[in-house]
């Protein structure tokens, strides 16, 4: 772990491996360690950045509204503040893709390939922003506790509980001990973000879409119209996961994601 001063912040960044780089971009109100069953197969071929986001873990908290475009500029700041100058594969799940989406509008060039997860290109309807407006002003009354009891049947396949007890276990703690005024400053954030929809026929990278087979927030049927409008792009369903992909199914979701970054290396 290494702490990177960057755009006026202190980021906690797991810093691993060698090869060329891969940003893994959590979710939302996670933090980097969602990532944890990745860190090692994906760190024998390539170096990968998982920072915690503006707003999470041990990253530096900003109070009021965080936009998706803050975001990807903190992680432009990040990469700049390490030296990494050549253009990186960037993977974000959920809220992760909405910062991907963003930083590929601000940073075409800083980017060599995109991997999107349980994700979703539309904006909010009003009535979903509304929902998140009066999200972020409960947490910070009320705590994280509530939030995740709320979150977690959403997020998890209903069967994770019971067959991977640890993969629930690590989520609800994820969310419980994220910073309410972190968590209130991306929700009223994520509530303003931008429809994707005319960027991604324009994506010129090549993708890769995973989505878990039981996502209850962003389903297969809505990944597979957004993987339909990115010209060089590939679908898959990975099966016995939710929203929570990479947790739920880590044997499938590194097998995919494994293939995808040695047929780049392949192509080089
Ligand atoms: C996430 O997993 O990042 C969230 O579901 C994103 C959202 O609330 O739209």
């Amino acid at each position: 772990m290494r702490q990177i001063n960057a755009a006026g912040a202190s980021f906690n960044i797991e810093d691993r491996g060698a090869g060329p780089t891969v940003v893994l971009i959590h979710g939302f109100p996670l933090d980097h360690t969602m990532w944890q069953y990745q860190l090692p197969a994906l760190a024998m071929n390539n170096r990968l950045i998982a920072p915690d986001m503006r707003g999470f873990g041990r990253s530096t908290v900003t109070e009021g509204t965080v936009r998706m475009e803050q975001m990807a500029d903190d992680l432009a700041a990040i990469l700049e503040a390490m030296g990494i100058d050549q253009p990186v594969c960037l993977c974000g799940l959920s809220m992760g893709g909405y910062v991907a989406f963003a930083f590929l509008r601000k940073y075409p060039a800083r980017v060599r390939s995109l991997i999107l997860c349980d994700t979703r290109s539309a904006p909010d309807s009003k009535e979903a922003a509304d929902a998140r407006r009066q999200m972020a002003d409960k947490v910070v009354v009320e705590g994280t506790e509530k939030v995740a009891e709320a979150m977690l049947p959403k997020l998890l396949d209903p069967r994770t509980p019971q067959d991977r007890p640890q993969v629930a276990s690590a989520v609800q703690r994820m969310i419980s001990e994220a910073d309410p005024r972190g968590v209130a400053a991306t929700q009223r954030g994520m509530a303003i973000r931008s429809d994707a929809a005319d960027l991604l026929p324009k994506i010129k990278v090549r993708t890769l879409l995973l989505v878990g087979e039981h996502d209850a927030i962003s389903p297969p049927d809505e990944m597979s119209k957004i993987a339909a409008a990115i010209p060089n792009s590939k679908f898959v369903i990975v099966p016995d996961a939710g929203h929570m992909s990479p947790m739920e199914n880590p044997q499938r979701f590194n097998a995919e994601l494994l293939a995808f970054l040695e047929s780049e290396l392949l192509m080089r």
